[in-house]
């Protein structure tokens, strides 16, 4: 059986730090459409146009963009034991889709891996990786503002969701990223 795991969290909370040690450790494909937009963005294509305005206010990009990713990518990804998910899916929509999607491959989600911290460490984490990163969406307070609204509004009702099916697993995101890696793997 494929695999499919959900890495989740707010912003910031370290996802794309941990999944790509995960993905190795586990041999599964990461997959973050946070970074799959970025890359239409650099690479100017039409659907870079229509997602860069809403990523720089801090909105989700519509439901159907990020799926049709997804979609793509369980489709055409081969060698390896499955998918680590980061930042899919983000709204009880996405959820319930996902749900079908691999309930038509006779599949479903394995786990949900959630890495916790504060709203100020949010704010803490993104601001440092500005710094590095030079992300449109972090450059400013107005955004990652926007950013953790939507996290509390849309995302984080999906922890009730995957509670409910017995998927939902927690680690506290705080401490060193070995520290947390450290839980992340025991979860696993
Ligand atoms: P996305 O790229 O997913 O952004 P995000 O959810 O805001 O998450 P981040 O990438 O900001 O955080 P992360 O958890 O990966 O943290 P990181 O490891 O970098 O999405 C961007 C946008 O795309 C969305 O806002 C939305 O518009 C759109 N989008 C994406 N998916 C979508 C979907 N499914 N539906 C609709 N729209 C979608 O860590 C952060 C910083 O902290 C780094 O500098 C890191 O070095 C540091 N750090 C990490 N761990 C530690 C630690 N333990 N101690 C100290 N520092 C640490
Ligand atoms: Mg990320």
């Amino acid at each position: 059986m494929t695999k499919y795991y959900i890495l989740f969290g707010p912003p910031g909370a370290g996802k794309g730090t941990q999944a790509g040690t995960l993905a190795k450790d586990y041999n599964l494909k990461h997959i973050s459409t946070g970074e799959l937009l970025r890359a239409e963005i650099a690479a100017g294509t039409e659907l870079g146009i229509q997602a860069k305005e809403l990523i720089a206010a801090g909105r989700l990009v519509p439901d159907t963009v990020v799926e049709g990713m997804i979609k793509s990518a369980f489709e055409t990804v081969k060698g390896y034991d499955g998918f680590l998910l980061d930042g899919f899916p983000r709204n009880i929509s996405q959820a319930k889709d996902l749900d079908d999607i691999l309930a038509g491959r006779g599949e479903s989600v394995t786990a949900v891996i959630s890495i916790m911290i504060s709203d100020e460490m949010i704010r803490e984490r993104i601001k440092h990786r500005a710094a590095i990163e030079g992300r449109a969406d972090d450059a400013s307070d107005e955004t990652i503002t926007n950013r953790i609204d939507t996290y509390h509004s849309q995302t984080e009702p999906l922890i009730q969701y995957y509670k409910e099916c017995g998927k939902y697993h927690e680690a506290n995101g705080t401490g060193t990223i070995e520290e947390v890696y450290a839980r992340l793997k025991a979860i696993m």
